[in-house]
């Protein structure tokens, strides 16, 4: 590890939370350099949805790389990008029967929402966002400008004007209605609210910790930004490729999104974003939002190799059924621990354990990755221990994962036990 201390920067972060040195890593385990077996329940933050090294799209970039077939084109014409842009038209549009127009942004996910806030502002001639408590869409300065969390939000940057925050679903309680609260905002002339060119929005807030918002809250969201001519932007970035059980993390609720932010998994690891938008919205002129790495042709290959998971609705049917394990699982684990307080959140193969004392997600995680298992907290205070396995994780591994959670809460309980006990003797 001395070489990360003396050379990289303070900046450095999961390295921290996983202090190993990884070098093999096979479906939902890694290895690290003394040949140490981990469990992945963290899959790069959902980049991982497929799994590492997934066998089909290795096999696709050996050959790819071997035949010398063109890596950087810029956004030129190349093999890898016609077929890619043609599985995810028959793949994935066709059937949904959407008409987005794709424009490949910089590779990160960051990037896609600095491009459609960039277009909604281009495009509405208004410079206002709205955002939601809790939301994460990145840190370059446009998407921080719509994120919560105070942590990444110094004022010193300077970034955080024309964005106004409303509460996500469920944040001031069930009863609170957060679409009457934006619909007289609107309305309202002295509210102080700008009629926004978009509203950003996650239908399940991952990074924030696992909020998941329901159906009719997000079809709300939809007719009010249709009846006030605002532009509506799904980020996908984390729940989209399946995470939630469907492609799009919005499908369950029936909505059209205008625009569409999709990375992470979309290149299975490697480095690929897209905004998909309303082909009336792609009003911009050739090269104005440019980039040196847009499309990487590798990420095309890969996520064309991908899509083909989407093929059969068996991929998605697996989602739901694996999905239900983690519940079941986690339900079972909370069950024996009656004195702690939590709350269980979550749909598809995102789920969120928050515990209401802010310190035992941490320690939980710590006490799992000495017991060999990757997995990361989300929230404003790390209080969510967050399962984002891949979505091709086997069952047997699910059983394995649980059952070290299971040890890892119970060492905490033992521990903060004992501890009141020496206070108290
Ligand atoms: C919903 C969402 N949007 C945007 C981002 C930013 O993506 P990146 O870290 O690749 O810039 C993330 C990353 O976690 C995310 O979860």
């Amino acid at each position: 590890m001395r070489i990360f201390e003396e050379m990289e920067s303070e900046v450095r972060g999961y390295i921290r939370s996983f202090p190993a040195v990884f070098d093999v890593a096979k479906g939902s385990e890694i290895f690290d350099e003394h040949g140490n077996r981990f469990i992945d329940f963290f899959a790069g933050a959902g980049s991982l949805n497929y799994g590492h090294n997934n066998p089909a799209v290795t096999e696709a970039l050996i050959e790819y790389l071997q035949s010398n077939r063109i890596v950087h084109g810029l956004d030129k014409a190349t093999v890898a990008k016609k077929e890619f842009l043609e599985k995810l038209r028959d793949t994935i549009f066709t059937p949904r029967n959407m008409e987005y127009k794709v424009q490949f942004t910089g590779p990160t996910g960051t990037n896609a929402v600095e491009t459609a806030l960039k277009l909604a502002r281009m495009v509405k001639g208004r410079s206002n966002i709205i955002a939601f408590t809790n939301a994460y869409h990145g840190l370059s300065m446009g998407s921080l400008a719509v994120t919560g969390n105070s942590f990444y939000r110094d004022e010193s940057y300077g970034v955080r004007a024309n964005s106004a925050f409303l509460p996500f679903d469920g944040y001031m309680g069930k009863e609170f209605d957060s679409m009457s609260y934006l619909r007289k905002l609107l309305t309202d002339q002295s509210s102080g609210v700008d009629l926004p060119a978009a509203i950003i929005v996650e239908t399940v807030q991952g990074e924030g910790g696992i909020h998941v918002a329901r159906d009719e809250w997000l079809q709300e969201l939809e007719a009010i930004c249709r009846e006030f001519d605002i532009l509506l932007i799904i980020d996908d970035i984390q729940m989209g490729n399946g995470r939630t059980g469907t492609f799009f993390s919005f499908e369950r609720a029936g909505i059209k999104p205008d625009m569409v932010t999709v990375s992470k998994s979309i290149g299975t690891g490697l480095p690929m974003s897209l905004l998909l938008m309303r082909p009336e919205l792609d009003q911009w002129k050739p090269g104005e939002h440019t980039g040196t790495f847009r499309g990487n042709n590798l990420a095309f290959i890969a996520a064309t190799k991908a899509l083909e998971y989407w093929d059969s609705p068996a991929f998605a049917e697996g989602i739901v059924y694996k999905g239900k394990l983690f519940e079941k699982g986690v339900k079972t684990i909370l069950e024996k621990y009656t004195d702690i307080e939590t709350e269980l959140r979550g749909v598809g193969m995102v789920w969120g354990i928050e515990f209401a004392d802010h310190g035992f997600a941490g320690t939980v995680s710590e006490e799992a990755f000495s017991r060999n298992l990757i997995i990361e907290t989300a929230g404003a205070n790390g209080q969510v221990l967050k399962f984002l396995p891949a979505l091709t994780i086997e069952e047997n591994l699910i059983e394995e994962g649980l059952k070290i959670i299971d040890e890892s809460i119970a060492a905490v309980v033992a521990t903060r036990k004992n501890l009141q006990e020496g206070v108290l003797a």
